[in-house]
């Protein structure tokens, strides 16, 4: 498995990829690896012949008073996880090149991002469409593998995939919990 920060490199990586007929997945996350992600990992290798898994805690998701300092970060643990379960590429890069000076351009699901966790958390899923709609022209993927555990998330990206045209099949795995039922999140 090979990691790369740089967006110009995923870009070419992706592309050759792409050129050389080889199906890419991607499967986006903020991290700190569970066995729910490592689940949607072997989904993504089902789907393609190259994995990319992407590590991002995308400060534009956090509302003022979140947890994104406080948001759990290991990546010596996450790359032997993602190499573990099938990744070919992880795609970890930095907020300052995400989001570089003067950035202003948002994607916003209307509706959809306002009814139910979107009334608590207003500016939530904006943060999140936008980052995978940047993740999706980063890593060009024919399909991409998000969890079921985020339902409202899965309908909504689903919605700007449909809206935007982006030519991206959304594959979504199922729920993967703890012994005692709760659903596995690197929040618990
Ligand atoms: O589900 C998540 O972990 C995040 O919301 C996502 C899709 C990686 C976007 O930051």
């Amino acid at each position: 498995m090979n990691t790369i920060s740089s967006l110009q490199e995923i870009q070419q990586s992706a592309e050759s990829l792409r050129k050389s007929g080889k199906k890419v997945a991607v499967v986006p996350t903020m991290g700190y690896l569970h066995d729910g992600h490592a689940s949607l990992i072997r989904i993504a290798r089902q789907h393609a012949d190259c994995v990319i898994t992407t590590i991002f805690v995308n400060p534009l998701q956090f509302g003022p008073n979140e947890d994104y300092t406080r948001y759990p970060r290991d990546i010596d643990r996450d790359t032997k996880i993602a190499a573990a379960a099938g990744t070919d590429l992880l795609f970890t890069p930095s907020s300052e090149h995400i989001y570089p000076a003067g950035y202003l351009t948002n994607v916003s699901v209307e509706h959809l991002a306002t009814l139910l966790e979107g009334k608590f958390r207003p500016t939530h899923f904006k943060g999140v469409t936008t980052v995978v709609a940047k993740l999706f022209h980063l890593t060009k993927p024919h399909c991409a593998v998000f969890g079921q555990k985020d339902a409202q998330q899965v309908v909504i990206i689903k919605k700007m995939v449909k809206d935007l045209n982006f030519d991206i099949d959304i594959i979504v795995g199922p729920i993967v919990r703890e012994p005692d039922g709760l659903a596995m999140s690197s929040r618990n």
